[in-house]
């Protein structure tokens, strides 16, 4: 089995690289810096000599570069029988303040590199009639939060391309599944924490972040099963299910959150 992890080369991608690896499938990861690529082919070739791993430096939001690199990875291991769509970033900012270039490189990397990865394997599968796809999205991607406009409208886009693509690709025999993470122990979040608004931080809340090794956990337990949504803990499962139902009353909650965290800010 090949699978080919873009963003693989930290965080819940890299951690998605381990198990694999250990399964002992052939995993390509595809990311921006050659140095932490490196790094974390020797980490994985130290525990295990014989594991299959290639790595590939490209930018996600660079249709063709991508392109390039997915086929020499699928040179290298042979056709591409699971995407890990993973690359991301975030750069919290209220729209007031947030330049436009903040905002659409966090739309281009999130939706347009996520969709670049998919097509670059897409044809291909359904060539074979067979595939899977996991395209990483957030709890972002369920409800709205304060000072997250742009990653909130990224990571929702995604939840849309993939109910409309997973119609088009089942009769291709391809799975494809999306996965909503809460706040993960990554170097993600760790550049993250400390430009999240009060506000954010009192809608999200000071639960413990997950450890990035759990989350790729479930997603491997989630594609191999064939689910659609991955929703990591019990919050991301609610909210998955019955987000639509309950969000009147979630609004009228985050909206007295924020207007405490205002009077207090004014005392
Ligand atoms: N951590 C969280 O709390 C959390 C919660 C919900 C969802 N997520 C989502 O989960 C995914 C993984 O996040 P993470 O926390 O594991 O992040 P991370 O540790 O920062 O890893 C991000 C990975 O994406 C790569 N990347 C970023 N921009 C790229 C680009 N333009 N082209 C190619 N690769 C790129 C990075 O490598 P280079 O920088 O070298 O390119 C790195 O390998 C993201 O989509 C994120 O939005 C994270």
């Amino acid at each position: 089995m090949h699978i080919i992890i873009t963003g693989g080369s930290s965080g819940i991608g890299a951690a998605v690289a381990e198990i694999e690896t250990q399964r002992g499938a052939k995993v390509s990861i595809v990311a921006r810096r050659e140095e932490p690529l490196r790094g974390l082919r020797v980490q994985i070739l130290a525990r295990d000599p014989s594991a299959q791993i290639h790595t590939c430096a490209a930018d996600v939001t660079d249709a063709a570069a991508l392109a390039n690199a997915i086929e020499t990875c699928e040179k290298a291991f042979g056709p591409c029988d699971r995407l890990i769509a993973a690359a991301g970033i975030v750069e919290p900012g209220e729209l007031i303040s947030q330049d436009m270039e903040s905002f659409r490189s966090q739309v281009e990397t999130n939706l347009f590199g996520t969709v670049n990865a998919v097509r670059a394997v897409y044809s291909g599968m359904v060539q074979r009639q067979s595939g899977q796809i996991v395209i990483l999205s957030s709890g972002s991607g369920l409800i709205g939060i304060h000072g997250y406009t742009a990653y909130c409208a990224s990571k929702h886009a995604l939840a849309g391309f993939a109910e409309a693509l997973r119609q088009e690709a089942k009769p291709n025999g391809i799975a494809i599944s999306i996965c909503f993470p809460p706040d993960t122990d990554t170097q993600q979040l760790a550049a993250e924490l400390p430009l999240r608004s009060p506000a954010a931080a009192a809608i999200i809340g000071n639960a413990r972040p997950w450890p990035a090794d759990r989350v790729a956990r479930l997603i491997v337990k989630g594609a191999d099963r064939g689910r659609f949504g991955i929703y990591p803990g019990l919050r991301m499962t609610l909210l998955g299910r019955f987000g639509a139902l309950v969000a009147p009353v979630l609004r009228w909650y985050f909206d007295r959150k924020i207007a405490s965290v205002r009077r207090s800010r004014d005392d």
